[in-house]
């Protein structure tokens, strides 16, 4: 994969989820160089120096950091990725008023340093915080996105690959809104590689032999939905997963790609959402997002849209943005 010359991504948190973005990013070598920031020195010294002693088998890509915010100076890409994170019981939105006030402290500083760079939040509420830091930026909306759904969307393509017995790149399908309890699949375009799922026919040699019925593709949901649930009750947060799910998109970014992503922006009436931030497909490339694609969904995704959208808004008033 080509990169641009001298690309450069910044990801602002030395915690379990930016230091998983950090090694992927690494280790598929997605950019020339990768700045770690974050305020805790020794934390974000430490995090640098075990990144860089693999260097020998890492190759060219370089990897610098400290607790100097001008270390993201000249990075194409922002990733944030501090702030609090969820607890077993708490819900992302749980997490909303404490890390708009970290955005407002954080991002003037670091717009300073990095007044040309694409930012991305990967910290919770992602959505809502996308909402904020957009407004605390001034950006334009496709200049600051949210990772979004881009993980569930891997998380829904897993399980079904798994199912239908291909690999994850075969299967055409995508989890769009929040990312969060209101997120949805959207069913009605969904795909294993030519064929509608529902015709969706197992091959004589897999382990279940049933085609796939409603039902058991809401209880897929079902699973997306409570995934993270599911790792934090186990581990306490979930990482490795955003990791490349995040390096996914700064690959989008850094080699304009061009890529379709289910990726959070601040909209402006696609699908009837306005002032709202959540995912739909998206094409991703170094100015952020190109394009917002338009969907066709069924009526019910519709309505699974806006209600998502509604949710999200809730919030938004309730924080007075
Ligand atoms: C995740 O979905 C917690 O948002 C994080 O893994």
């Amino acid at each position: 994969m080509s990169v641009i010359e001298n690309s450069k991504v910044a990801i602002v948190g030395a915690g379990s989820v930016g230091t998983a973005i950090a090694y992927a990013s690494l280790i598929r070598r997605s950019a020339r160089t990768i700045a770690l920031y974050d305020v805790n020195r020794a934390k974000v010294d430490a995090e640098v120096l075990d990144l860089q002693h693999g260097a020998l088998y890492t190759g060219s890509s370089q990897i610098i950091g400290g607790a100097d915010p001008s270390v993201v100076a000249g990075a194409h890409l922002v990733i944030i990725t501090a702030g609090a994170k969820q607890d077993p019981g708490q819900t992302r939105i749980d997490l909303a008023g404490t890390n708009v006030k970290i955005l407002e402290q954080m991002l003037p500083v670091l717009m300073q340093h990095a007044p040309d760079a694409v930012y991305m939040l990967v910290t919770n509420p992602c959505d809502v915080l996308t909402v904020a830091a957009q407004q605390i930026t001034g950006l334009p909306e496709e200049r600051v996105m949210a990772s979004g759904t881009v993980l569930d969307t891997s998380r829904l393509r897993q399980l079904l690959a798994t199912r239908a017995g291909v690999a994850p790149h075969s299967v055409h399908a995508d989890i769009i809104g929040e990312h969060g309890d209101t997120e949805f699949a959207l069913w009605s375009q969904a795909r294993i590689g030519p064929v509608p799922i529902l015709d969706w026919v197992p091959s004589s040699t897999a382990a279940d032999q049933r085609p796939f019925a409603h039902r058991e593709l809401d209880e897929i949901t079902d699973r997306v939905r409570n995934a993270a649930y599911t790792v934090i009750a186990g581990k306490g947060a979930t990482n490795y997963a955003i990791g490349v799910s995040a390096t996914r998109i700064v690959e989008a970014v850094l080699t304009d790609e061009n890529a379709v992503l289910p990726v959070s922006i601040v909209h402006r009436g696609h699908h009837g959402v306005d002032g709202v931030a959540l995912s739909l497909p998206s094409i991703v490339n170094s100015r952020g997002v190109a394009r917002v694609l338009d969907v066709r969904m069924s009526a019910h995704e519709e309505r699974q849209l806006h209600a998502s959208a509604e949710a999200l808004r809730k919030v938004q008033q309730d924080l007075g943005i």
